[in-house]
């Protein structure tokens, strides 16, 4: 069995959604794979509880009592690694990671972004699409590589901007396609991958 480790920030409705896909489409018996953990940086995220409730193991690891990035990375590493994980999934995990953090879940490591990417990495996404004048924004799914935001994109959403959004009204339409691209994109990696393991 595959295990996933979700990392996230915040409120982890991208961690709800995917959790709730892999009890729905049963990714154990369809894909060998389970969510076995969800880590905060954050003791206060709305979604460790949750995480809890559904049986799942959950820690926090606040960055705040690391002296140095590496420090607090090479800590994260250390719980994430009891799990064996297969994929790290990043679900509004707000830390930049170091590039050894990185290099050392190549190829395991995904984001979620809320833009279109390669355009609007970084922060304030919506606000920028909006200013831009972008006819349409979304959401990216994509592999982590040390330069923030970049790495090969995975599968994409796409939402218009309307003329009267403010930033928040966009963010909201593009969280609810997060919702389903995160989950659609870690099923059809789930499922190459075992297509690949039967074939080995
Ligand atoms: C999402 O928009 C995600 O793309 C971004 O941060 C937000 C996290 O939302 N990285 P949630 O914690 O999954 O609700």
């Amino acid at each position: 069995m595959k295990n996933i480790v979700i990392l996230i920030s915040g409120g982890g409705s991208n961690m709800k959604a995917l959790v709730g896909a892999a009890q729905r489409e049963n990714w154990a018996q369809r894909h060998g794979a389970r969510i076995v953990a969800v880590i905060s940086n954050k003791a206060d995220s709305a979604g460790l509880a949750w995480a809890q409730a559904q049986g799942l193991a959950t820690a926090v690891l606040s960055h705040r009592d690391f002296a140095t990035r590496e420090a607090f990375d090479a800590q994260l590493a250390q719980l994430i690694d009891q799990h064996e994980p297969a994929l790290v999934l990043l679900a509004g995990f707000m830390r930049i990671l170091t590039p050894g953090f990185v290099a050392r879940y190549e190829g395991r490591l995904i984001n979620i972004h809320p833009s279109l990417l390669p355009a609007f990495t970084g922060l304030n996404t919506h606000q920028r699409a909006i200013e831009a004048g972008c006819a349409f924004a979304g959401a990216t799914v994509h592999r982590v590589t040390a330069e923030l935001d970049h790495g090969e994109i995975l599968g994409q959403a796409v939402v218009p901007v309307l003329p009267a959004d403010r930033p928040e009204q966009l963010a909201a339409r593009v969280l609810s396609q997060e919702h389903q691209l995160y989950p659609a994109v870690v099923a059809r990696l789930l499922a190459r991958q075992a297509q690949a393991d039967a074939l080995s």
